[in-house]
């Protein structure tokens, strides 16, 4: 259930260009998240909230990782915080990726671009935790932008593609299929033309997709975040029944 809760500020670091890592205390939010699922950060002289996925969960030490890009007012202002100093979070927010139905023979495939990327960690760490063989594909604009490569290789087999080829493979993640061994079922998100992009390579296969676009409210009041769905109910609202879909549910 979302609540309202104060994170202590553990840890913040940058990690890559204009990509900060923040690692936060919270009982009650680290028993209860799961993969997919985000925090919806109240921060300081902006009005809104901003949504960030939660990036990894460490339930002994009480801490939750999100890592975000520094883009506008909001993200700026959270990457001056520092440690000791606290935040005001409604979560775990959100349905989070579903794991129903995976049997222990599937093999899983991760694809992630840019910001995408830190609810696929999570989500990584726990399949692998469950027993699943993890691949992934993590796409990033250049080689100053690429963050947790190596925590990646940790779950399997990792390709990382850059799109100007700085750093890994050149290209966009869906370039890779030649390169990616079989897999069951796939897990995206990142930009909406990467996750149509996906969704349209990857047409026979088994899909979520995890949605990081623009919010308002973040409680289902404003509109502000629809997405048109193929299943007859014209719209669907990120907030409130994503940010994961299935990919056949929801029209890109
Ligand atoms: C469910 C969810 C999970 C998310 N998880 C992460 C995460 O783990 N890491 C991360 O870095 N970001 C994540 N985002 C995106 C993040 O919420 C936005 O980048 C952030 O709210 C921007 O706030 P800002 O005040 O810095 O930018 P603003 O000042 O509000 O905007 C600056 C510029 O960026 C554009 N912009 C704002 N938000 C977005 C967006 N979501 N997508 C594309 N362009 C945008 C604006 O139109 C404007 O041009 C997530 C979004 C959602 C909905
Ligand atoms: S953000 Fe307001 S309805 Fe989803």
């Amino acid at each position: 259930m979302i609540k309202k809760e104060t994170m202590k500020i553990i840890s913040i670091n940058v990690i890559a260009k204009e990509t900060v890592e923040m690692v936060l205390q919270n009982e009650y939010i680290s028993e209860n998240a799961a993969p997919g699922q985000f925090l919806h950060i109240s921060v300081s002289g902006c009005t809104l909230r901003r949504p960030l996925s939660i990036a990894a969960v460490n339930r002994t030490a009480m801490t939750v990782t999100i890592l975000f890009k520094i883009i506008g007012k909001g993200t700026k202002r959270l990457s001056e915080y520092v440690e000791g100093e606290t935040v005001d979070v409604l979560g775990p927010a959100g349905n989070g990726f579903p794991l129903k139905n995976l049997s222990k023979k599937d093999k899983v495939l991760l694809i992630g671009g840019g910001i995408g990327v830190p609810p696929l960690y999570f989500l990584g760490c726990t399949l692998k935790e469950l027993g699943y063989d993890v691949q992934a594909v993590i796409g990033f604009q250049s080689k100053d932008f690429v963050f947790y490569e190596e925590r990646f290789k940790k779950l399997g087999e990792t390709i990382v593609v850059t799109n100007d080829g700085s750093y890994g493979e050149k290209g966009f993640v869906t370039d890779m299929v030649d390169k990616i061994t079989s897999f069951d079922r796939y897990y995206s998100c990142g930009p909406a033309p990467m996750l149509k992009a996906v969704t349209n390579t990857f047409q026979d296969k088994e899909g979520y997709l995890s949605f990081e676009e623009r919010m308002g409210c973040g409680i289902g009041a404003c509109y502000a975040c629809i997405i048109p769905t193929n299943d007859g109910s014209n719209y669907k609202k990120i907030c409130q029944d994503g940010p994961v879909f299935r990919a056949e549910e929801v029209s890109l």
